[in-house]
């Protein structure tokens, strides 16, 4: 199912396109199918922006050109899996530990697309597992504290018997926060935690999410007017210009 939600974004990415290319099994079904694109002519000049080490190896194996923010600061594009996408395609993502590369990927493209399967769709952000807070591994202990001081119950997470580590070297805070009131107001409270490099709220981001389900393709847009988040849904049959 998520195949087909990485083969309708790929049918999205246009010649010349600069892209983000995100992370996690999702992502690269959909670097792969862009790899497909280009090697059948398709698709000409592009080149992504890998959210990690991961991705950048199934670009560099697919045959996708490879970019930096360095040298492209704007993207046109970027497409990504999530852990949770909510009504209003809020979404947390991280549980692939790649969250911090992800949001600076999407906060510098024009228009970020959510890619997944329906295991992915909550009603309210919480529901789907934790939040993933990405902290300097010097003040983990501190941040931990304030993350409970917010009601929630963070766990530092752990590959096997060692640390996580992230592809910056840093740790990884996995906090329940149980069902989540307000994300907005528990995003900005995160944010202003010393320590804390990056967490996994990504709120107002995504312009649209392509879900993949037994019977097809689920295209959800969100659209924001006067501070107000709208969703709508259409059968898949898009052209792409959105
Ligand atoms: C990586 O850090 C994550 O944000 C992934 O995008 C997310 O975990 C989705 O991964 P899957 O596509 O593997 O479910």
């Amino acid at each position: 199912m998520k195949r087909r939600a990485a083969a309708e974004a790929a049918g999205l990415v246009q010649n010349g396109q600069r892209l983000g290319l995100g992370s996690g099994t999702t992502a690269a079904l959909f670097i792969e199918a862009l790899g497909r694109r280009i090697e059948k002519g398709e698709l000409k000049d592009v080149a992504g922006v890998p959210t990690s080490g991961a991705s950048e190896e199934v670009a560099s194996r697919c045959g996708v050109p490879l970019t930096t923010l360095d040298r492209v600061p704007r993207l046109d594009l970027a497409v990504d899996g999530a852990d949770q996408i909510d009504p209003a395609l809020n979404l947390v993502k991280g549980m692939g530990g790649a969250l911090l590369r992800e949001k600076i990927v999407a906060s510098a493209s024009e228009r970020l697309v959510v890619i997944a399967d329906e295991t992915k769709i909550v009603e309210r952000l919480g529901d789907g597992g934790p939040v993933p807070i990405e902290v300097l591994p010097f003040g983990w202990r501190p941040v931990a504290g304030r993350v409970v001081a917010l009601g929630g119950e963070p766990i530092l997470r752990r590959e096997r018997e060692d640390l996580a580590e992230t592809d910056q070297g840093n740790v990884i805070l996995d906090c329940d926060f149980g069902l989540i009131e307000d994300p907005f107001a528990l995003a900005s409270a995160l944010d202003a935690i010393p320590g804390v490099l990056g967490h996994g709220l990504f709120l107002g981001m995504a312009e649209r999410a392509i879900v993949g389900t037994p019977k097809g393709i689920d295209v959800v847009f969100a659209r924001v007017r006067r501070g107000e988040t709208e969703q709508t849904t259409d059968d898949g049959n898009d052209d792409g210009r959105g």
